[in-house]
């Protein structure tokens, strides 16, 4: 049974060990509901760390959402190469194009909307508007999860609906924003998985050997080289059977396309 009480000290904890151990991060100076997207988007597969010049570098590069929108898919790979996943920066960039063509380019309108925003889910937008607009809304990513699994004694087997209902009992009101950081900090450096013993629903996969790492080497190649034929390709996976099966995934969402033969990144 999870009472008032046993929430109320969960909330004082976690706040607690925020105000005296929080993490001073660069997407927690902005409200901007653009810049705090792109580090979201950024932060979904890959540690902090990792982000942290990346987005200082992307938002240099692409300040608005009109920029970023405006920008060359070449260019948007580009500048991704190194954070993995490239399929995020491709989302990125056309969440930027539905964004400005349908909602005027008003990033936190288009997230109340998010079904109509390729590429964006329930995470993610109520992550957009707790952070910019400190909205009464709440969002569960891994460590989240692992934090009430934790505090409460949970069953790991609970549905995304049920922890979603956990989350929202938990929530200080008004204090959305702090709140989520502040989670994100205990998960993240206090309740870690090695230290609760919980594991994610989904773990990464391995990158060395894998389709993933070969994809990175082939958009690799063909932003260094431009239009590239099938055997050029090769030195990317000596296997001609999984270099076809990887080719057609990259085209099918919309990374490469195939033109007179030859393999050419995507507008
Ligand atoms: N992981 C996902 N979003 C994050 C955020 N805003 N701060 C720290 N880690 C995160």
């Amino acid at each position: 049974m999870i009472t008032k009480n046993k929430i109320e000290e969960f909330q004082d904890k976690v706040l607690t060990y925020y105000q005296d151990h929080g993490r001073d991060l660069p997407w927690r100076h902005t409200t901007d509901p653009y810049a705090i997207l792109v580090s979201e988007i950024m932060l979904q597969q890959t540690q902090v760390d990792r982000v942290i010049s990346f987005y200082h570098r992307w938002l240099q590069q692409w300040p608005t959402v009109q920029s970023l929108a405006a920008a060359r898919r070449e260019d948007v790979l580009k500048a991704w190469m190194g954070l993995g996943y490239n399929n995020r920066a491709v989302r990125l960039h056309q969440c930027a194009r539905v964004i400005v063509e349908q909602f005027a380019g008003d990033v936190l309108h288009a997230m109340a909307y998010y079904k109509e925003v390729p590429g964006i889910g329930p995470y993610t937008s109520h992550a957009v508007r707790i952070f910019a607009a400190n909205e009464d809304l709440v969002t569960v990513d891994t460590n989240i999860r692992r934090i009430f699994i934790h505090e409460f004694g949970l069953p790991e087997s609970l549905s995304d609906k049920e922890l979603w209902a956990i989350a929202e009992r938990c929530l200080p009101k008004g204090k959305s924003c702090d709140w989520h950081n502040a989670l994100m900090d205990y998960g993240a450096t206090l309740m870690t998985a090695r230290r609760t013993g919980i594991r994610p629903k989904t773990r990464q996969s391995e990158f060395e050997g894998s389709d993933r790492q070969i994809r990175a080497g082939i958009l690799r190649f063909i932003l260094t080289n431009g239009k590239c034929p099938l055997d050029g390709l090769s030195s990317c996976c000596p296997d001609r059977e999984r270099l076809l099966r990887i080719l057609s995934a990259m085209i099918r969402d919309g990374i490469i396309v195939k033109r007179d033969s030859l393999f050419v990144l995507s507008e």
